[in-house]
């Protein structure tokens, strides 16, 4: 069983197409045959006639180019003549031969001959060789078959050539699923769909649907449970404040700043849980205009305390006014998420330098920093939730680049990370494109 369409289409189509042309190219081979020998034949009843009237006796005149199988042998039958014990006399053809057409050996060769009495009694035969006029009427039956079988190979490759483009909305079809990103839901498109493959479409696309409502759903849940949690966790932090005024020995000190970060980091989960799940459903093309280069001073204005307690000089190299189509709050949750890598990774002394520029189709938001940079190994899955990779350092959810990605992907921007060329030293570059609107 041949398991492509296209390989059984094309097989199915090419032995019929051969069987019916074997079928064909018999018939016709059969009916032109016999149609040669039947004109065969009336040229002997027409010759016969004429050799009854004329007395005519000998071979007809061979002029131009008739050819010489064509030729046609008039002989009077002489009274007495027989046939000798083989059926094969010398030139004579037996006198007591019927009337009409015959088929007689003579001379060692089978003839087919047409036997006419005249009217004063004497009897004539005109024939011809069967082994000419069967060769006549095989040459004129095989000139019907060639244009068959010179057709045939080109019809087989039509038949290649049409079954490959019908079958092309298929294959385009399957690319189309195939680039699909996971998280990317929307439907198929149904337009330029040949109508057979528009049930199939319908049910690809009817699934696509449950798997986003189910997506929904799990995000949701986890929307509504990092909420939930929200209030205990605050709840949490106020009682370990308060413990901070309470008489506690050292040993209980050091348990309650270990308590307390415990708190933090469940409290900074929870938050990037939240943003995650806000984040995390789909393109909004209608976001509106903000702009970001306001946004992006006041979060490094912001984080330049944390950067002058580690040493790392934290700074613009170049900045402009431009508009992006996201919510504010989502460009400083993925501004933040960014500078908080880099300075995280970056050891003292060293550097962050933050970008905002615009540049060809697109706004371009770059931060370099001079920490580690991820091993190539981890670069592919950095932007899958709760990885940290092989190098991670301190505290942290894992989740900051999915939720930054989500953001980018928010209104079809793109988010790359890349190690900067060894001539430039160590570090990560952290690019992200918005399309300028
Ligand atoms: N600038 C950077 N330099 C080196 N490694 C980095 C850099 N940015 C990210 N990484 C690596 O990528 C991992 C994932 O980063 P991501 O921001 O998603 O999570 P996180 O920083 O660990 O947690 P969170 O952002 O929630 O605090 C980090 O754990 C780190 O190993
Ligand atoms: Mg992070």
């Amino acid at each position: 069983m041949i398991a492509s369409l296209r390989g059984r289409l094309y097989t199915g189509l090419a032995i019929l197409t051969v069987g019916m042309a074997l079928a064909a190219g018999y018939l016709a081979y059969r009916w032109a045959f016999d149609e040669a020998i039947e004109l065969q034949d009336a040229i002997l009843l027409q010759v016969g006639s004429l050799a009854a009237s004329n007395h005519l006796s000998t071979t007809l005149p061979s002029e131009g180019n008739i050819d010489g199988e064509a030729q046609v042998l008039i002989e009077e039958i002489r009274p007495g003549a027989a046939a000798d014990a083989r059926g094969n006399p010398a030139s004579q053809l037996p006198s007591d031969l019927p009337d009409g057409f015959q088929t007689v050996m003579r001379g060692g060769t089978q003839w087919r001959i047409l036997v006419r009495t005249r009217s004063d009694g004497s009897r004539v035969a005109v024939g011809q060789p069967t082994a000419n006029r069967d060769e006549v009427a095989q040459d004129s039956a095989l000139r019907t078959i060639v244009p068959l079988g010179v057709l045939i190979p080109c019809l087989m490759v039509l038949i290649a050539v049409v079954v490959d483009r019908s079958l092309r909305p298929l294959s385009r079809l399957a690319r189309h699923l195939d680039a699909k990103q996971t998280d990317h839901l929307e439907k198929l498109p149904t337009s330029a769909i040949p109508t057979e493959l528009l049930p199939f479409v319908a049910s690809i696309n009817r699934l696509l649907e449950r798997i986003a409502m189910m997506f929904d759903k799990q995000r949701r849940f986890v929307a509504d449970a990092a909420h939930e949690l929200r209030t205990p966790i605050t709840a949490l932090v106020v009682q370990a404040e308060n413990l901070d005024h309470a008489n506690l020995s050292q040993d209980g000190r050091e348990r309650l700043s270990s308590l307390k970060t415990g708190i933090r980091r469940t409290g900074h989960l929870l938050e990037q849980l939240l943003a995650l799940a806000r984040y995390d459903n789909g393109t909004s093309a209608d976001g509106p205009q903000t702009e970001f280069g306001q946004i992006l001073k006041e979060v490094v204005a912001d984080l330049l305390p944390a950067a002058r307690d580690k040493s790392v000089d934290l700074g613009f190299v170049r900045i402009v006014s431009v508009s992006v189509r996201l919510e504010p709050v989502a460009l400083t949750v993925l501004a933040r998420n960014l500078l908080d890598n880099a300075l995280r990774h970056t050891p003292a002394g060293g550097q962050v330098d933050v970008s905002l520029f615009a540049e060809n189709e697109f706004v371009v938001f770059r931060v370099d920093d001079t920490g580690s940079g991820i091993p190539d190994a981890d670069l592919d899955r950095i932007f899958e939730p709760f990885f940290r990779g092989s190098r991670s350092q301190g505290e942290g959810t894992g989740l900051g680049l999915s939720i930054a990605r989500r953001i980018v992907d928010r209104c079809h921007g793109s988010i790359r990370l890349q190690n900067k060329p060894s001539a430039e030293g160590p570090g990560l570059r952290a690019t992200v494109r918005f399309p300028l609107k």
